[in-house]
């Protein structure tokens, strides 16, 4: 009895897995918009450059800093599935982990506005981080 390869059947159904988890091909992003994104929505957690070097909250990275990080477009590609931004941010076609109530004001942003803020983080890379004296003279 000839026995039947399951090796094609296997190699198909790997591909078919690994289109599944591909991230979708979008255009390259828009730095400008994405800058008037991030501080549009961003900036009362983070700081953003120059925009508001003493804002944000003390606790969260700023963003010149995530920016210099060796995989910082990850980061930033994926930002709103990674704490805390799903608790508070929609994003159209990507399901929410949680449908608990926002403890934060919440906002939407699509995945093509995801890449213009990406465009724009990487902008952010050569900044230098500032770092404020806490104590001392
Ligand atoms: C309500 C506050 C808040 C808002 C608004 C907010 N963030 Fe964040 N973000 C945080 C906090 C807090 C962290 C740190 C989470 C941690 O370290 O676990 C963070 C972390 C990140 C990180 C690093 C993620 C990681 O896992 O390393 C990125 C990238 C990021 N934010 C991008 C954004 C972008 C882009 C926006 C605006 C579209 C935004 N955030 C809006 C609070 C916020």
């Amino acid at each position: 009895m000839k026995r039947h390869s399951l090796f094609p059947l296997l190699i198909s159904t790997l591909v078919a897995g690994l289109n599944l988890t591909a991230p979708p091909a979008l255009a390259d992003g828009d730095p400008e918009k994405g800058r008037i994104l991030s501080e549009q929505h961003c900036s009362r957690c983070h700081v953003i450059g120059d925009f508001n070097p003493f804002g944000g909250i003390g606790s969260t990275a700023s963003f010149q800093m995530i920016a210099k990080m060796k995989d910082a477009v990850e980061r930033f590609q994926s930002f709103y599935a990674r704490r805390p931004h799903p608790a508070f941010l929609t994003v159209p076609g990507v399901d929410k982990w949680s449908k608990a109530p926002a403890y934060a004001t919440e906002f939407t942003i699509t995945l093509e506005q995801v890449e213009d803020i990406v465009a724009f983080a990487k902008t952010l890379k050569k900044l230098p981080i500032r770092r404020t004296r806490t104590r001392g003279r």
